[in-house]
């Protein structure tokens, strides 16, 4: 049968901000390379909007556009509904309806994913549709089809992520320029890479549900935002990156899922020094990049830009292509695999290696004290060197691999020696092998 004699594949659109206006734009600019690729010419026939009447640079008839975006997912002749409101509500229960009514879901929104992820993949499975999100994770970079297929016959054992644009931006900056970080998120706010209110992402929120998202994915377990450990970078000093500099390194923003020796799951997003020669190290600007380690492919790296409209709409429209097909297949494609239910284990009881810096007093026997506190609590020393003299002198210590509540034990423990003035930063130290 002639393409064009196929009934079309009915798609609805909810959201038309950046991500949503270049989705429609290419979904009928492109329309009859789409019917090609799927199998049947597409139609979209809806796109929900928060305010009618807003002029939209996009070339579609305004009958298009509506208020009712429940109205839109319940008309039941819907095959795919895009979901790039973001948020929890609206979108979740409008998710639900779209599956409940019969159509496959491609969303974009990583918080629901992170936090709710479960109900959302009950509801696909029980009406036998797909529920896809390559463009929740890392914008346009292929990273969740890659872990929740190509991987599938892998045993990932850890995903290292730079995952938000935003922070690598600033901190990419502040190593660039020696800037600090508010100079830095000023020049970001000023070219656009950061928002007005930048606190998703300069506090790691962003990040975090991302690294939900990925451990889920990586270790067949159901994670969500509240099992990671999440701190942002507002506290990262010129400081800190000059010190990462003096041992090789880069600050970065990493979202860390690891399997550690007793096969339990962490999930932490938190800044890090990692060594200039570690692949994630050249990841500059606003660009993103995951990093895979698996037992079967080894050391993988994923790199691309991770926000955008074009490049978050080329993830989104992989999966509508992909979930189309399946449509017209009269299948679903891969469902939640979280059959592993390993066990998650708070911050404490991950292990990586640290960056201390002390502000002690120059004086004989102030080593041996800094020593015996890291000793007392098992964690071993790798290198220290002394910064400065007198009044400015400082001790810093990387330290091998410990236990983070042992560093953290220690830490609270050199704060009280009489000798220490205070410790100005701790840093944790990955990617190292
Ligand atoms: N705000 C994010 C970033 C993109 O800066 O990378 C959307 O998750």
């Amino acid at each position: 049968m002639p393409l064009a004699d196929r009934r079309p594949l009915r798609i609805a659109l909810l959201g038309c901000g950046v991500v949503g206006t270049e989705v429609a734009r290419v979904l009928t600019s492109d329309a009859e390379e789409f019917a090609r690729r799927i199998g049947a010419p597409v139609e979209l026939v809806g796109i929900a909007v928060r305010r009618a009447g807003r002029r939209r640079d996009l070339d579609v008839p305004e009958e298009l556009f509506t208020t009712d975006a429940m109205g839109l997912v319940t008309r039941g002749d819907v095959d795919v509904v895009i979901e790039v409101i973001g948020g929890i509500e609206p979108a979740r229960e409008l998710i639900l309806a779209a599956l409940e009514h019969g159509a496959s879901v491609v969303t974009a929104n990583k918080a629901l994913l992170a936090e709710d992820g479960e109900t959302l993949y009950e509801a696909a499975a029980k009406a036998e549709r797909d529920l896809y999100y390559e463009a929740a994770v890392a914008g346009a970079i292929p990273i969740v089809r890659p872990l929740r297929e190509s991987l599938a016959g892998d045993r990932v054992t850890r995903v290292l992520g730079i995952v938000n644009g935003t922070t690598n931006f600033i901190l990419d900056a502040m190593s660039t320029t020696g800037a600090g970080f508010a100079d830095a998120l000023d020049e970001a706010q000023r070219l656009g890479y950061a928002e007005a209110d930048p606190t998703a992402d300069v506090e790691g929120f962003d990040a975090a549900a991302k690294a939900a998202i990925l451990a889920g994915l990586a270790f067949h377990t159901r994670v969500t935002i509240s099992d990671v450990h999440r701190e942002g970078i507002t506290e990262v000093t010129a400081a800190d990156v000059r010190s990462a500099e003096e041992i090789g390194s880069v600050v970065k923003l990493l979202a860390i899922c690891e399997l550690d020796a007793e096969g339990a799951v962490s999930a932490r997003v938190h800044p890090a020094m990692i060594p200039t020669s570690h692949p994630l190290a050249s990841v500059r600007g606003a660009y993103n990049a995951v990093f895979v380690e698996s037992e079967g492919a080894g050391q993988l790296m994923f790199y691309g830009p991770g926000a955008g409209g074009a490049p978050t709409a080329s993830a989104v429209l992989g999966d509508v292509v992909t979930v189309a097909q399946h449509r017209l297949a009269g299948i679903s494609g891969v469902g939640e695999s979280a059959h592993a239910s390993l066990e998650i284990v708070p911050i404490g009881r991950a292990r990586t290696r640290y960056h201390v810096a002390i502000d002690v007093d120059d004086r004989p026997g102030v080593l041996s004290a800094v020593a015996q506190a890291f000793a007392a609590h098992d964690v071993s020393i790798k290198t220290v060197r002394q910064e400065g003299h007198g009044g400015d002198a400082q001790l810093v210590v990387v330290t091998h691999e410990a236990e983070d509540a042992a560093l953290s034990a220690t830490v609270a423990d050199v704060r009280e020696l009489d000798m220490v003035r205070g410790v100005s930063s701790v840093m944790r130290v990955e990617g190292v092998s």
